[in-house]
Parts: structure tokens; sequence; C-alpha cells
């Protein structure tokens, strides 16, 4: 959500901050702006929309320097449009901002009656005027401890001043920010995707903490201005995958990338030859867990509450799920022998990490499944469990889920064994069954053409439900919420006995509802379920998997069935239609399928 990248070298830099703005366009494709000094003054370029407008408008402006900064946004006060668009600069200074200041109407007042012009909506451009004030009766580095003491809310910012070729100053509170280093020229990012063509080192200022960057030096202070030393962090050589492959849509490659995700997460965990699962560094006695918190936000979330279905029912653990924006915000009962896990693709969600700071500071057991190893909530948690799916750049998330899913799986599984729930020999059955899974996720991505042809119904209806009991249930809410995000169709995910208590309401004749019905003990009551919305009119999609004793469902309009699988492991196999059926109805409507509409594939806002 925003995405930040200065530089500040002995060369030019305006082609090299478009190429790192390109990089972090996942984080926000509403506006794009940079800010470089050309002969000490400060120059702008800014534009409505994506990075490759903007790389055009510099082109057209020829737009030069050595030291600049730049700007992806998503926006959060005032709409996107190329005056709200980053950076936003007074005669003095330029600034880059990720985050939202809370108290800006307030410092907007105290601006205007000391005659500063606002010429956007946004809550950042009172940073630009605040430092410019400051800057009258303070030295620069007291100027920004003064600026950040007034300023509430979280931030990550970047800033470059008029007249000052040779600094520019970089701040965090809440809002992630890395610096990098380079042979006689540095750098500032808002992760360190911005980072990886230009350096592999690179450090992450701690909350509260500005730096003042140089071309030969970077100077690291605290709120209040003492020097911090900082750890140098050597990045991972993985590049960014920015390769579509044979491909026309990240969402689409990233979807069938999915049978060797799970295999090379699996790879990570199981061990084949001794047939166990292995978890290193796991710092407790498993006798001093006797709960678990699961904690996440969207898709991260659902996977949380599957995994609370395989806890309880091959563990002894106590297992409740929350929403991170919740859990932050509510009085809750911290257990000394309960185990927090935060679950977060991007792993730099501001609630989710805000949860999980929330856990630390009360001195809980921590755990992060996460992607990205080298994020705020990875460094943060006292145990990290990549999912191992490399980088995943469509905003609608697909693979990570199924790699959420597969750690939490693997996790509950080895839980299990250790708490002696279940015998050697059902263990090991459990992971002979996981190795199964790669190859039947394989042949579910061959049911493509079916899913095709019925996504069009769904593309243009106005309302649908995913129902599902169980298992089932997270993936109904999953599957809806992949609709919403990529094909702006209104879709409910339900549990299918809950149905009768109101939403039933709302079937209507030929309202398309997909039902996912495994055949699990949840089976015939969800058929019940099922028959229930059809005798109102709908027209049903039902997802089952293959049965020796076939069951024609009766009146289903169209029936998918997945392979034969473990029970505990259908819901990663019922999946997989449901993104695809929300891939082809965005398809079918022509929408951007890797950049829906006001979303942002890294939530860094709460
Ligand atoms: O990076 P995270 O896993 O923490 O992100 C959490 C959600 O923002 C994310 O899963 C979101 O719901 C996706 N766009 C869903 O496809």
């Amino acid at each position: 959500m925003c995405g930040i990248v200065g530089i500040i070298s002995s060369k030019e830099v305006t082609g090299r901050i478009v190429s790192s703005l390109k990089k972090l366009e996942y984080r926000g494709y509403d506006s794009a702006g940079i800010a470089t000094l050309v002969d000490g003054n400060i120059n702008e370029v800014k534009c409505e929309g994506r990075v490759d407008t903007l790389e055009k408008d510099i082109g057209k402006f020829n737009l030069t320097g050595n030291i600049g900064i730049g700007h992806v946004r998503w926006a959060t006060h005032g709409k996107p449009s190329k005056i709200n668009a980053h950076p936003h600069s007074s005669d003095q200074v330029s600034v880059v901002h990720n985050g939202i200041i809370e108290n800006s109407t307030i410092l907007k007042k105290f601006l205007l009656k000391k005659g500063y012009l606002f010429k956007s909506q946004t809550d950042t451009e009172v940073i630009a005027h605040l430092v410019t004030e400051y800057l009258k009766a303070n030295p620069l580095k007291d100027t920004i401890i003064k600026v950040l003491k007034k300023l509430n809310g979280s931030f990550a910012l970047g800033i470059i001043f008029k007249g000052q070729n040779n600094l520019m100053v970089g701040a965090r509170r809440g809002s992630p920010l890395a610096v990098g280093y380079g042979l006689s020229e540095n750098y500032l990012g808002s992760d360190s995707y911005a980072l990886k063509s230009m350096t592999n080192k690179i450090s992450y200022l701690d909350d509260g903490e500005f730096c003042i960057v140089k071309q030969d030096e970077i100077e690291f202070f605290d709120t209040h201005g003492s020097k911090v030393n900082k750890k140098v962090m050597n990045l991972s050589k993985n590049e960014i995958n920015n390769d579509k492959g044979d491909y026309k849509y990240f969402m689409e490659k990233e979807i069938d990338e999915q049978p060797s995700t799970i295999k090379s997460c699996i790879n990570e965990y199981v061990d084949k030859y001794n047939n166990q699962i292995n978890i290193y560094n796991f710092p407790w006695k498993i006798s001093s867990i006797k709960s678990v918190m699961l904690i996440g936000c969207g898709t991260a979330f659902h996977s949380c509450l599957i995994a609370k279905y395989w806890m309880e029912q091959n563990t002894t653990l106590d297992v409740s799920v929350d929403i991170a924006s919740e859990f932050r915000y509510r009085k809750v009962r911290f257990k000394k022998n309960c185990l927090y896990i935060v679950v977060s693709q991007s792993g730099e969600t501001a609630d989710t990490y805000a949860a999980l700071d929330l856990c630390k500071k009360n001195k809980m057991k921590t755990c992060a499944v996460v992607n990205v190893v080298e994020s705020s909530i990875a460094r943060e948690a006292d145990l990290v469990l990549p999912i191992y799916c490399g980088q995943e750049v469509g905003v609608a998330s697909t693979k990570a889920f199924i790699g959420q899913m597969l750690v939490l799986y693997i996790l509950s599984t080895k839980i299990s064994f250790d708490q002696k729930c279940i015998t050697k020999r059902e263990y090991q059955a459990k992971i002979k069954n996981l190795l199964t899974l790669s190859n039947t996720a394989q042949k579910t991505l061959k049911l493509d053409q079916k899913i095709f042809n019925i996504s069009k119904v769904f593309a243009n209806s106005k309302g649908t439900m995913f129902l599902g009991r169980g298992y089932s249930f997270p993936i109904a809410l999953e599957g809806a919420l992949k609709l919403k995000e990529l094909a702006y169709v209104h879709a409910e995910g339900y549990p299918a006995g809950e149905m009768k208590h109101g939403p039933l309401a709302l079937i209507e004749e030929g309202m398309p509802v997909v039902v996912l019905a495994p055949r699990d003990e949840h089976y015939k009551k969800t058929i019940s379920n099922m028959q229930e919305v059809i005798a109102r009119g709908a027209k049903v999609l039902l997802i089952t998997n293959k049965n020796k004793d076939e069951v024609i469902s009766e009146n289903v309009w169209e029936e998918i069935k997945v392979d034969k699988l473990d029970n505990e492991l259908i819901p990663f196999l019922m999946t997989i239609p449901l993104q695809k059926l929300a891939f082809y109805s965005a398809l079918e409507k022509g929408y951007d399928i890797d950049k829906p509409r006001n979303l942002a594939k890294s939530v860094t806002v709460e």
C-alpha cells in the first residue's frame, strides 16, 4: 500500500527510481510521482494512474538529477489524482509518505494560520509544510525530531531538501522503511523489493527512528536524536519474479504454479525418507502450549479458520481465530501457555503486524507464517514458518493461500503427533497423503474449460452465494472473496446450515450459488441445504469429489468433481476451481485481473 524509493548518487537517478517504482507497483497503482533536485531546485513529475504513464511524462519533461524520491500511491486521504499524487512539496522540501497522519486536520489549521497554502486533499502535504516551518528556526536534524513528534499516526517518509544535494532523510513509525547501501550511492525503500536490483545490503529502521542518507554515509537516530547503530543484512539473491512467462496474467500463472509450490513447501518440511515432519528451531516444549490463537486478514484469515478445524480435530489444543484489525483493539486476556500465530503473505500487513507487536509486548510466544521472509512480521516473530511459494504478484492471493493452509496443516499434524493424539502409523499415513497433494492439485487444474463456461453466469449476476460446512465453510468464504475482489460481483460466503436463519431470503430465481459438498461427514446435510436453495430458484454449481458410490445430485445446474483425497486435504482441491471461477469471471468482464480496483497487494495502513 504505497511504495517509496529514494536514491542519492553521483550518477543520474531518475531512470532507476522509475524501474524501482515498477517493482513496487504491486503496493499501489492509483497514481505515481517523482521529485529530484536539479541545480538544487525541487522538480517533480506526477500523474494519475500507472508508472508507465509517469515514465512517459518524465521523458516529456526531461527530468534529471542525482538525488530523488519516488512514490506509488494507494489513496487514503483524497481521491486518486495528479494533484494528490506524491511527492508533496513546498518551496523548500519534497516528501513521499506511506501511512496515515491522523492529526492532519489540526496540523493543517495551524499551518493555514501561518499562511501556508495547500494544493492537495492529502494528509501528507502537512508534513512538507511543517518541515518548512521548523526549518526556519532549526537545523535540519532538530527539525526532523520536532516534526516527527508533532505527527500522530503511522508513516514511512522520504524527504529531500532544496539546495541540499548531499542528503535525504528517511523516517519511520508504524510503516516499514529500509535503507540500502551501494557503492558511492545509498537508497531508501519501503521494502526490500524496491532495493533488490541495486543492492543486497540493507538495514531496516526500527519504529520511531530516522536516518540521514548521504552518498557515502548513512546515520541513524532514535526519536530523541541519539545515534543508533544498525545491523546490515544480506538480502537473498531471489530477484523479483516479474516475468509472466507464457501467461497473460500473474494470477493465472500463480494458480497454475500451485502444484509445484505445494511440492516446494512440502520438501522444506517433510523428510520423505524417514516419513516425518521437521520444524527446525521450534523454540518451545510442546507440553508448554495448551492453546493457539490464529490471526490474519483477508485470505490469510481464511487459512487461519481452516487451521482451527484441523487443530481441533487432531490435537488437544484450544484454538481461537481472529481478524487482526479486531484482535489488536480487543481486551485480549493473554495466556502464557498460548501460541500466537500470525499469518501473512506479505509480512507487512499493518493490522497483522500490530497484532504481533501486541503479543510481543505482552511477552507471548509468537509464530509467523509468512511468504516474504525479510518482512517486518518475519523479523519480529519468535518462530518463522515460511510458505515457500515464491513471490506472489497478483493482488488476489492464490498460491499463498494454498501455502498458508499447507504450513498450518503441517504444523497441526506435527503437534498432533508430538502430543501423542495420533499413532505413528496415523502420522505416517497423513504424511503419505500429503505427498500426493501436488499431483491431485495438478489434475484439478485441468477442470479449466468447464469453469470457463460457467464463469459467464457468475460474471453477469447481480449477486451470488458460496456455501459449505466444516472445512468447506472457510473455502466458501475464500471463494466469495475472490469473486468480489476480481469480478466486482457481490458474493457472500456462508455456512450452509445457517442459510435458513436469514440469508435464504436473498435467493431468487436464477441466482447462481456455489455449493461445496465434499464426500465427508457433512455431505448429506450440505446436499439438503443445497436442495433448499434450489427449491427457491437458485442455479447451483455443486463442487464435490469423486466417490465410488456416485450419486447424481438432483436438480443441480452444473457439477464439478475434484479427485478423491483424504477429507482433511480436500480444502486444497476445492480452492482451485473457485480461484479459476473468479479469474474467468473477471476476464469475461475485461477487468484488470492483477490489479483490481481499489486494492493493493500489501496493506500497510490500518
Ligand atoms: O499479505 P497478507 O497475507 O497479510 O494480506 C492479507 C490480505 O490483505 C490479503 O489476503 C487480501 O485479502 C487479498 N487481496 C485477498 O486475495
